[in-house]
């Protein structure tokens, strides 16, 4: 029997949020920045949080001798970091396998795109069970563990097993599907997907539509029936909530005054003197809808000749997965794309689409974000698209439009944005050029709304909000046990 010591936060994600790389044998650490860490960060900053020590698990992305060899630098100020080494092959299988080309294509809406095996399932589990080995050896019953996105969902039933009286939160970063999709994978799968899951005391997702696909799923699949979202399973309460992850507002609005910042919106300014510029910037991926974005973009140049010299569409595409057949030739589509519309539109004077396939740095983004006259964000499926918040956020100026699809997550609550369907390219060139001629008036009008709706709710909210709802499902269960 395990000692029950001071609350303890375990953030369990399937990296470390540090990349350690070696460059002729030096090891080179890089912190990351992403939406998670700044969440989480914020969350803890804050005060009046009850944790006394606070671990993040996740893969390193080194063997174990590097990691030895490093760790010692690396900056953890306020997290330990616990890594979970997996070995290459069964690392292959469970992300780029199972996770990147069953879970992520289907939960996506792409369903063609999923390629099932068995192999690979069971190295999911294989994975699964060694991230609950390492946080088993870990944490005992008075600590909370909060899981992280598609890849670890059958996690919290493991530690369930593991660990009863433990505190377990998941959150899913990406779309639940429809039942109609979702029953696509085997039945056992479904079955280990869904009891994974349900060995949390909260499950939280995004939108009210992915809560309740879920909760449909589960009473489909196992004939759990849920009251005003609780569900109860083997006399135990589960509530499944909805926390539209946000960013740090503050963040990105004080940095439109950055001096960096400043500096390179004025070149870039400058240098597009005579045209407007439309801005975007994605991961490499199918769900995206980069192609359709620039579909629309072409069939605007064309109907729209007055245009031609008068605007530039800066894209940006960040390389991600790259070691997965669907996303290189995506790549391929778009490189394709791009050189026919600049070979045939553009000439010597004027290259419609200017290209980079690379990282951005915070100022560059930010740069990019507040020279820009309409940002283009037209996913064929998010989850929510934290770029179009951050867009908005940064626009201390209270100038500039937000194109939006409505398969994005985040379309519900940018509702001032223009709307659009990724497949419609019609609609997207006239909301192109209804974009460009918004009179400032009403871009300042649109704006402001969204702004107030992201500060009132930004990332420190989302965190604080889901701990406070697992404390609250905790406390029920307690009352619902002694009754
Ligand atoms: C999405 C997922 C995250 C993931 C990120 C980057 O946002 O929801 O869990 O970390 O993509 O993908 P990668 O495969 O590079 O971690």
């Amino acid at each position: 029997m395990k000692v029950t010591r001071s609350k303890r936060l375990y953030i369990v994600a399937n990296r470390l949020p540090v990349t350690i790389t070696t460059h002729k044998e030096e090891a080179e650490i890089a912190q990351s920045s992403g939406g998670l860490v700044t969440a989480v960060n914020s969350y803890l900053q804050h005060a009046g949080n009850e944790f006394s020590d606070f671990f993040w698990v996740g893969v390193p992305g080194c063997n174990s001798a590097t990691w030895k060899e490093v760790s010692h630098k690396i900056h953890q100020a306020t997290f330990t970091y616990i890594p979970v080494h997996i070995a290459d092959a069964d690392y292959e299988k469970y992300y780029n396998g199972f996770s990147n080309s069953v879970i992520w294509p289907l939960f996506h809406y792409f369903p063609s795109y999923a390629e099932y095996s068995m192999d690979e399932y069971s190295h999911y589990i294989k994975v699964n069970q060694q991230f609950a080995e390492i946080l088993y050896r870990n944490c005992s019953a008075g600590d909370t563990i909060w899981i992280h996105d598609y890849h670890l969902l059958p996690l919290a039933q493991m530690m369930r097993e593991l660990v009863p009286e433990i505190t377990i939160g998941i959150f899913l970063h990406i779309p639940f599907p429809s039942f109609e999709i979702f029953r696509l994978l085997p039945r056992k799968w479904q079955e280990g997907i869904l009891k994974g899951m349900l060995g949390a005391d909260l499950i939280g997702f995004h939108t009210i539509d992915y809560a309740s696909h879920f909760l449909q799923s589960i009473q489909m699949v196992l004939g759990i029936d849920n009251d005003r979202n609780v569900i109860r399973n083997n006399d135990r309460l589960i509530k499944v909530d909805v926390f539209p992850i946000s960013i740090d507002y503050a963040l990105f609005n004080n940095s439109y005054n950055d001096e960096k910042v400043i500096a390179l919106r004025n070149v870039l300014l400058d240098q597009e003197k005579e045209r407007k510029i439309i801005f975007s910037v994605d991961r490499l991926d199918y769900t995206k809808g980069v192609q359709n974005r620039l579909r629309a973009y072409e069939y605007f140049l064309k109907e729209n000749p007055q245009y031609h010299n008068k605007v530039v569409f800066i894209i940006v595409v960040v390389p991600s997965r790259d070691t997965i057949p669907k996303y290189v030739e995506r790549k391929k589509l778009i490189d394709e794309m791009i050189s026919r519309i600049n070979s045939h539109i553009g000439n010597i004077h004027w290259q419609p689409v200017i290209y980079q396939y690379n990282t951005l740095e915070f100022h560059e983004m930010m740069a990019l974000y507040t020279s820009c006259h309409l940002a283009l964000i037209t996913p064929l499926r998010d989850g929510m698209n934290l770029v179009s918040k951050e867009f908005i956020a940064s626009r201390k100026d209270k100038k500039g439009v937000l194109i939006i699809s409505e398969m994005a997550g985040a379309a519900r609550e940018l509702s001032e944005a223009l709307m659009i369907n990724p497949n419609d390219t019609m609609e997207m060139a006239e909301q192109i050029k209804a974009g460009l001629e918004m009179e400032e008036a009403e871009q300042y009008e649109r704006i402001t709304s969204m702004q107030k709706r992201l500060e009132n709710y930004d990332v420190q909210t989302w965190a604080s909000d889901f701990m406070l709802g697992l404390n609250n499902i905790k406390q029920r269960q307690q009352t619902f046990q002694e009754i």
